[in-house]
C-alpha cells in the first residue's frame, strides 16, 4: 500500500466513526449543521491518522483507536472554528471553504467549536469496558488542549502579534499552539494500542516533538510559499497581520532549514522501531513535504 493510500484509508475509517457516533437529534439543528460544517470539509486528518499509525506500529487493534482518533479530529477542527473567528485570526476561507462563522455566524461558530470540543471528550468515555485507559486518554487530551497546550499557544501567538519573539519564545510557541496536539495524538495511539512501557512513550514523545514542530514550521512556509487554492485556506494571511512565525524570524532559508533539521529528529527517533515504523517515517515525508 502506498503512503497515500493509507492516508486515504485512515482518513476514511475517521470519518465514518465520527459520522456513524457524533450527532443525534437536537432541540437545535442548526449547531449541529455548523458542528458538521466544521468537521466535514476536507481536513487531511493527520492527528487521527498518527492515532491509528502509532496504534498499528504497537500491534494494537484498530477499533480500539477509532475513539481517540475521533476525539483529537474534533478537538482540532473546533481549535480552527476559533482560529479564523475576527477576534482571532479573521480569515474567511478554510480547507477551500468558507469559514465557519462566515457560513453560519459568529455566535454559531464559536458554539459549534465549544460542542465540538466537548464531543471530542465524550467519545473518549464512550467504551465503558476500559476505564483506566480512557482516564489515561482524557488526561492526555486535556493537557495538550488547554492551559498548558494548545490554548496557550493560542493566547500568546495573539498576545505577541506585531512583537519580535527570540527563537525560544517561537519555538514555544508553536510546540504549544501545533505540537501538543500531534504528540497527544502519537500518545493517543500508544495508549490506544495497550502500550504501557515507559520507554517507548519516551522514545515516541521524541517523534512527535520533532514532528509537531516541523508541523506548523511548514504551515508558516505554506503561508508564503503556498497557493490559496492548494492550501485552501488565505495565502498571506500571517504577512499581512504580522504574525510571529518562523520564515519571519529566520528568513525563508532559515525556516527550511530548521524543517529539515527537525525532519531527520523525526526520522531518527524512529529507529528503534525498526520496519514497523516505516509508515510514520513517510507520514514525517508527507508533513515536510505537503503542499497542503
Ligand atoms: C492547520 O492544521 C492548523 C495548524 C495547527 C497548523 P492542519 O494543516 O492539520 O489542517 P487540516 O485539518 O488539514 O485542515
Ligand atoms: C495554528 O496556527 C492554529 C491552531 C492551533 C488552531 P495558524 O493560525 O497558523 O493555523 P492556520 O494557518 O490558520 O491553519
Ligand atoms: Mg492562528
Ligand atoms: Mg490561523
Ligand atoms: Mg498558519
Amino acid at each position: 500500500m502506498t503512503i497515500k493510500d493509507t492516508l486515504h484509508k485512515y482518513q476514511q475509517r475517521v470519518d465514518a466513526y465520527l459520522d456513524d457516533t457524533l450527532l443525534s437529534d437536537s432541540i437545535e439543528p442548526r449547531l449541529q449543521e455548523a458542528m458538521r460544517y466544521a468537521l466535514f470539509n476536507g481536513g487531511k486528518r493527520v492527528r487521527p491518522i498518527l492515532v491509528y499509525m502509532v496504534n498499528q506500529m504497537l500491534n494494537g487493534k484498530l477499533e480500539d483507536a477509532d475513539a481517540a482518533a475521533g476525539a483529537i479530529e474534533c478537538v482540532h477542527s473546533y481549535s480552527l472554528v476559533h482560529d479564523d473567528l475576527p477576534a482571532m485570526d479573521d480569515d474567511d476561507l478554510r480547507r477551500g471553504k468558507p469559514t465557519c462563522h462566515i457560513a453560519f455566524d459568529e455566535a454559531a461558530a464559536i458554539l459549534a467549536g465549544d460542542a465540538l470540543q466537548c464531543a471530542g471528550f465524550e467519545l473518549l468515555t464512550l467504551d465503558t469496558t476500559q476505564p483506566g485507559r480512557n482516564l489515561a486518554m482524557v488526561k492526555v487530551l486535556a493537557k495538550a488542549s488547554g492551559d498548558s497546550g494548545m490554548v496557550v499557544g493560542q493566547a500568546f501567538d495573539l498576545s505577541h502579534v506585531g512583537k519580535a519573539l527570540t527563537l525560544e519564545q517561537l519555538e514555544a510557541m508553536h510546540k504549544h499552539k501545533t505540537g501538543a496536539l500531534l504528540n497527544a495524538a502519537v500518545d493517543l495511539g500508544a495508549l490506544s494500542s495497550g502500550c504501557t512501557d515507559v520507554e517507548t512513550f519516551t522514545q515516541l514523545r521524541r517523534y512527535g516533538d520533532a514532528i509537531g514542530l516541523a508541523f506548523q514550521v511548514k504551515d508558516d512556509i505554506l503561508d508564503i510559499e503556498g497557493d490559496t487554492e492548494t492550501i485552501g485556506k488565505p495565502q498571506g494571511s500571517d504577512v499581512v497581520q504580522n504574525k510571529p512565525t518562523y520564515p519571519a524570524l529566520l528568513g525563508m532559508s532559515g525556516a527550511k532549514d530548521k524543517l529539515s533539521q527537525l525532519h531527520s529528529e523525526a526520522i531518527s527517533a524512529l529507529q528503534p522501531f525498526g520496519d514497523a515504523a516505516q509508515p510514520l517515517v513517510e507520514l514525517a515525508d508527507f508533513i515536510v513535504y505537503r503542499d497542503h
